[in-house]
């Protein structure tokens, strides 16, 4: 978008969300960013809540600005925490690119809001790397998990209507038990607090590997558990404190702990369902707000809240911007395009790559951008898959193609015969078409022996870093077909 090394306006606005108080760019990286020949923008009193003074942004070499909506007027690129509300969504542009915690799949409204406005957004939840860790992700579910046992310490007290438990116990009186459920991040960040803090402490996980590791790194000071049903339950029923951890990536949280193992709690006990931003994993948990965080069910106190860490800024801030930092420098040094093309890991983080032009899509946002059909938090199979698409081409009245991922190995005719035997109809509307690699599809594209019809959608399945290419390429196929 930005030719790599010209001077790009950078907006940092104030959250509006809810008890929203990180920002999404430190002092520190403003002064790289202006060092680097580029313009910043923060609105004033962003950083505050974070503890960054305007003063401290405006010594960096940024410009204070009063207003919200200034900032996106002056701005190219938008760097925020949280999705925009509605209240922003007039406030885009076609020419912003916005980094952010998008969420699309829940989100059709915004989804809508980013395709019509013409917004190339990139999801800092998606960005991921070849070993499939998410790294924007990751920094926040340590400070999660971190602070899950604290919060549960502080809701187990009798003032805040918990059992009165102290979690260490004392000389001569037991400690409190602290049962994890879920040994991925947040779980071994909640499990090292908690043995910090000299709780009886229990990991399940139904990833052995997972509990292996954990009790090397953790010298064998905690219980690791198989999880299954009935070690879940057992678990359970004996906690003071249940920490809901569990991730099944790209689908709803199992609800793991039922309501009846809930039940079985003593009363007073503490659940901090940290998976609730999934669904949770726990029956009886339903989302809270940091207003109100708790509420009371089978006389269990349930403490919900998808942003947790939102109020602990300072930490979550810095190391919100240590993680995103290099995506951030990438995008501003190469321009988007480039930045996409040189890292696999930051392509998947493209959530909306300026849909207005009709052209480029994930294979997920135009389930969601379609969800009056169907968006199902499982994966599709291959038959629902092309009901999917026939249903896309029918709707656009365009042509849809799916760029058939043969990276790893599988043979084209493998992947067509799949796709036929499921239903796939050879006509006009929908061509899978082999490549491997950007330079194939965009040959692919332009090849007219291919293109017999306008293209509108280009579905990229699994590559979507070949939206972009693709992109240009459909473009200039479609022109020359008009011709
Ligand atoms: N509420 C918040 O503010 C907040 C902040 C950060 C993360 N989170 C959420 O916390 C959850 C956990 O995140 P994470 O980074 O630790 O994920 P992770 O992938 O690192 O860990 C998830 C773990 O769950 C285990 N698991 C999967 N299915 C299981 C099952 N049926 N029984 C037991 N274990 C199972 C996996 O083996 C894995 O070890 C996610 O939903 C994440 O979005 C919430």
């Amino acid at each position: 978008m930005w030719p790599g090394g010209s001077e790009l306006i950078v907006g940092v606005p104030r959250e509006v969300k809810d008890n929203e108080y990180r920002v999404a760019m430190t002092p520190a990286g403003a002064h790289a960013l202006v060092e680097a020949g580029h313009a910043v923008v923060v609105e004033a009193g962003a950083g505050v809540p974070s503890g960054f003074a305007d003063d401290r942004f405006a010594d960096a070499g940024a410009s204070i600005v009063r207003t919200h909506e200034a900032v996106f007027a002056d701005a190219e690129l938008i760097v925020k925490v949280k999705e925009p509300l509605p209240e922003e969504y007039d406030l885009l542009r076609p020419d912003h690119l916005l980094f952010t915690y998008l969420h699309l799949a829940a989100d059709e409204r915004l989804t809508r809001c980013l395709v019509e406005r013409g917004v190339t957004a990139i999801a800092y939840e998606t960005v991921q790397l070849a070993d499939g860790s998410l790294p924007l992700l990751v920094p926040m579910s340590e400070v999660a998990g971190r602070m899950s046992v604290q919060i549960a310490a502080r809701f187990l007290e009798r003032e805040a209507g918990g059992s009165g438990k102290l979690l260490s116990g004392v000389p001569g009186v037991p400690p409190a038990e602290v049962a994890i459920v879920g040994g991925g991040v947040v779980g071994a960040n909640a499990a090292r607090i908690s043995l910090g803090m000299g709780a009886h402490t229990v990991v399940l996980d139904r990833n052995l590997e997972r509990l292996r590791q954990l009790d090397l790194l953790l010298h064998g000071n905690l219980t690791t558990l198989a999880a299954n049903p009935l070690h879940t339950g057992a678990a359970v029923e004996q906690a003071d404190v249940v920490i809901g951890a569990v991730l099944v990536p790209g689908a709803k949280a199992p609800r793991v702990v039922t309501r009846e193992m809930v039940r079985r709690m003593r009363p007073g006990s503490v659940i901090v369902d940290v998976a609730i931003d999934q669904g949770g994993c726990v029956e009886t948990s339903r989302p809270t707000t940091h207003r109100v965080p708790t509420f009371i069910e089978e006389n269990v106190i349930h403490y919900c809240v998808p942003n947790m860490t939102a109020v602990v800024a300072r930490t979550a801030t810095h190391a919100f911007n240590n993680a995103a930092w290099p995506y951030i420098q990438a995008v501003t040094r190469k321009g988007v395009e480039q930045a996409i093309i040189d890292d696999l890991s930051l392509a998947h983080g493209v959530g909306v790559v300026r849909p207005r032009d009709g052209l480029v899509c994930r294979l997920e946002l135009a389930e969601v951008g379609h969800q009056l059909w169907r968006h199902e938090d499982v994966a599709l199979s291959d038959g629902e898959l092309v009901a999917l698409l026939v249903r896309l081409a029918d709707v656009l009245g365009a042509a849809v193609w799916v760029v058939a991922d043969l990276h790893d190995g599988q043979d084209f005719c493998g992947h067509h015969r799949r796709l036929a035997e499921a239903g796939w109809p050879e006509d006009q509307h929908v061509w899978p078409l082999p490549v491997v690699g950007a330079d194939a599809v965009a040959t692919a594209v332009l090849d007219p022996a291919v293109v017999k019809h306008p293209v509108k959608l280009v579905v990229v399945d699994e590559l979507p870093y070949l939206g972009l290419v693709g992109e240009a390429a459909a473009q200039e196929a479609q022109r020359e077909h008009l011709e």
